[in-house]
């Protein structure tokens, strides 16, 4: 029987315009939350302070967040007039980098407050009246969306620099549930054929994910659950690091001109590996996925254990598509959005959760934790889908296509809900570990195995 491949429909396209509205509003509140949480958690010299080259002060980051919001829901969709039109340069990501942005003339705390709560008022006020139809920037709120969407992501980015940070712990939350699942296997066998991957039914999906598109993938095997500290341990302890068989040309030369040995935030002790972790210093837990690794040392690991990275077609496979319809589901269990019993996400808990935490978040062909917990990375460079157009800017996506990037997928512990699907793609340098970057194995089935 051939069966019919699709996307599942979208349950915000059944809201009504004032139900929208509403999903929207709640949407941007809960970062705002978020945004202030991690600004209000330390004081003023901590939020100007550059906690490392990597990062932007924090104070930086908040500015920017009402910046790119006034640009696009105040002027853009609202049409009105600039709060502060002499901010656009400073707070333009592409003017300047990172290392640079301490010597900005930047608004200083109470300033960035004040001005990110004048924005907000008013963009709440152009989403009550803004027709959500007739364009494509208003349709289904897609603008309330995509700021939303860049808000979280900035507080995801705020997240990674409090782990950057020296000092006493300021972030505190409960620990993630324990393992739930009994014991599971190794690997999930993924069949071959084709699937939809990428989305035209998701009102809220950014350019990179658009639009569908029928994908074929030779039958393979993927590992069931993230690769764990336990597992990392052996390929590290065993000489991992010293052997350059396994690594690529680029990931050897980068880990001996660094003087990497180890994940980021570890530590060797007398009486074994610690790491670092918001402000807490502690065993490293043998039982929760690796996070802080790079792409070269999750595809060195990959070669040691016999295996490689799974593709982004892949990935997307193993978490959305669903054998007994041939449908493509939003997330792996299902289209409803995930509940706490099914996912790591929203910066609930600051760690990832041990492998076999979350059944009840498995996909169809039964892999867990593909959502929530660590960003995957992918052997995949990040490239624009067949019939891919900007929307609404090139920034955003197409001017990092190409070679130099690497696609991670499923968010981490950090990423709230509104910033991940099974859609969703997040790309960076293959040297960084200072995001929540973890991985997952596969290897091609041989023929006639199952
Ligand atoms: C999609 C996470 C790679 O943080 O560089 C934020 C998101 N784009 N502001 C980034 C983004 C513009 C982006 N990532
Ligand atoms: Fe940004």
């Amino acid at each position: 029987m051939t069966q019919e491949l699709s996307e599942n429909p979208n349950p915000l396209r059944e809201l009504s315009p004032q139900d929208l509205r509403a999903h929207a509003a709640e949407a941007m509140t809960r970062a705002r939350a978020r945004s202030a949480l991690l600004t209000d958690a330390v004081d003023d010299s901590d939020l100007v302070r550059q906690h490392s080259k990597l990062m932007s002060p924090l104070v930086w980051d908040l500015a920017h967040i009402g910046s790119q919001e006034e640009l696009w829901l105040v002027r853009d969709v609202g049409g009105r007039e600039p709060v502060r039109g002499d901010l656009d340069e400073i707070y333009d990501a592409f003017m300047h980098a990172r290392a640079d942005r301490p010597s900005l003339p930047m608004l200083g705390p109470a300033e960035a407050r004040r001005y990110v709560g004048e924005v907000r008022a008013k963009s709440l006020e152009v989403l009550e009246t803004a027709p959500l139809e007739g364009s494509r920037l208003t349709e289904s709120a897609f603008a309330f969306g995509m700021i939303t969407q860049h808000e979280q992501q900035h507080d995801e980015t705020m997240l990674a620099t409090h782990q950057l940070r020296r000092g006493e712990p300021v972030l505190h939350a409960p620990e993630p549930p324990p393992a739930r699942s009994g014991r599971l296997p190794a690997e999930v066998f993924v069949p071959a054929g084709p699937f939809v991957m990428g989305t035209s039914a998701e009102p809220w999906a950014l350019d990179n994910e658009r639009p569908a598109h029928e994908v074929s993938v030779a039958a393979f095997f993927i590992d069931t659950t993230p690769v764990t500290n336990g597992q990392y341990l052996e390929f590290l302890t065993g000489g991992g690091y010293d052997e350059e068989r396994w690594w690529s040309t680029a990931g050897w030369a980068h880990i001996k001109q660094a003087g990497i040995d180890a994940p980021r935030f570890w530590h060797r002790e007398p009486d074994g590996w610690w790491r670092t972790r918001f402000g807490v210093h502690e065993p490293v837990p043998v039982a929760e996925p690796v996070v802080h690794v790079s792409f070269h040392e999750a595809e060195a690991y990959a070669a040691w254990a016999g295996k490689r990275l799974p593709t982004e077609p892949e990935w997307e496979k193993a978490a959305r598509y669903d054998p007994a319809t041939g449908r493509s589901r939003r997330f792996p269990w299902g289209d409803g959005e995930p509940t706490s019993d099914q996912a790591n996400l929203g910066q609930r808990h600051l760690r990832p959760a041990v492998a076999g935490a979350y059944p009840e978040g498995a996909s169809p062909l039964g892999v867990h934790q593909l959502i929530g917990d660590v960003w995957e990375w992918t052997s995949s460079d990040f490239g624009p889908y067949p019939g891919f157009a900007v929307f609404p800017y090139k920034e955003y996506s197409e001017v990092f296509f190409g070679p130099d990037y690497k696609v991670l997928r499923g968010g981490s512990f950090g990423t709230d809900v509104a910033a991940v699907r099974s859609t969703f793609r997040n790309w960076d340098y293959p040297i960084r570990r200072q995001i929540f970057s973890g991985f997952r194995c596969a290897r091609d089935a041989g023929r006639g195995e199952s």
